[in-house]
C-alpha cells in the first residue's frame, strides 16, 4: 500500500487522495503541464497506424493528447484508478481508436511485443524502486524491437544534499523518491533499453528538474 494522507490503495492517485480527483485537471492546467504533453507527443513521432501505450494514464490527458496530434493512432490508457478511468472516458466520448483500461505499470496485461511507443507522464516517480525497474522492464517487454520509450519525470540533480532533496520532494509530492540521471540511465539499462537521453526541462524546486526521458528498445539482432 503506498502510505500517503489517508490513502488506502495500493497506488497513489493522481491528486494524491480521490477527494481531489475532481480538481486534478485544473490542477494540471495551473501547473502548465499541457506544453510538457506536447513537447513528449512531439518527441515520439507518431504516426498513422501506430499502437500506443500510456502507463499511468490518469484522467486522460497525455493520451488525449497525443490522439489530438496525431488522429490516426491507435491509443490505450492504463491505470489503476477506476475514478480517473472514468473520467478519462468521459472525455474521450464520441472518439474512435482510443481505451481506457485499468491496470498496473508494473504487470502489464498486454503480449510481449504489442506496442511501437509507451508513453508516461509523472507517475514513475511516484513508485517504490523495485516498483520502478518492474514498470521499466514491463514497459521494455510489451515495447516490438526497435519500439521507443518517453517519459515526462521529475528528476533529482546529482550531489543534491539528501536533506534537501527530501524536503524539495515533500513540496513536490514526489513521494517515493525521484531518481538522478545516472540512476535513471542505470535502471533503463538495466530493463534492456539502449538509445537514453534524458533531457531537463525546467527547475521543479531546488534539487529537482522536470525532464523527458528516451530510450529504444532494440531492433532484433539479425541471425
Ligand atoms: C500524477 S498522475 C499522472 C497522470 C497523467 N499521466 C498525467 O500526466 O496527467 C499519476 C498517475 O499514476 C497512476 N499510478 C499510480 N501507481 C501506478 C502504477 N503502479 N501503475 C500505473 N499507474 C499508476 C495514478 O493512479 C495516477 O493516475
Amino acid at each position: 500500500m503506498t502510505g500517503t494522507w489517508h490513502n488506502h490503495h495500493d497506488y497513489l492517485p493522481a491528486a494524491g487522495h480521490d477527494l481531489l480527483l475532481p480538481g486534478y485537471d485544473l490542477l494540471t492546467r495551473l501547473l502548465g503541464m499541457r506544453p510538457a504533453y506536447r513537447a513528449l507527443v512531439d518527441q515520439a513521432e507518431l504516426y498513422d497506424g501506430a499502437q500506443v501505450l500510456e502507463i499511468g494514464c490518469g484522467t486522460g490527458n497525455l493520451t488525449l493528447a497525443a490522439k489530438s496530434a496525431e488522429s490516426g493512432v491507435d491509443m490505450t490508457g492504463l491505470d489503476p484508478d477506476p475514478r480517473a478511468l472514468t473520467r478519462a472516458r468521459k472525455k474521450a466520448r464520441g472518439l474512435t481508436g482510443i481505451r481506457f483500461e485499468q491496470g498496473y505499470a508494473q504487470k502489464l496485461p498486454y503480449a510481449d511485443g504489442s506496442f511501437d511507443r509507451v508513453l508516461s507522464s509523472m507517475m514513475l516517480h511516484h513508485l517504490d524502486p523495485d516498483v520502478k525497474a518492474a514498470a521499466l522492464a514491463e514497459a521494455f517487454r510489451v515495447l516490438r524491437p526497435g519500439g521507443r520509450l518517453g517519459v515526462s519525470d521529475v528528476i533529482a540533480d546529482e550531489g543534491t544534499d539528501p536533506g534537501q532533496l527530501a524536503a524539495a520532494e515533500q513540496r513536490a509530492g514526489c513521494l517515493n523518491g525521484a531518481l538522478s540521471q545516472c540512476q535513471y540511465s542505470d535502471l533503463l539499462q538495466a530493463a534492456g533499453f539502449t538509445g537514453i537521453s534524458i533531457t531537463p526541462t525546467h527547475q521543479a524546486e531546488p534539487g529537482l528538474h522536470s525532464a523527458i526521458v528516451q530510450a529504444v528498445r532494440p531492433a532484433a539482432q539479425q541471425p
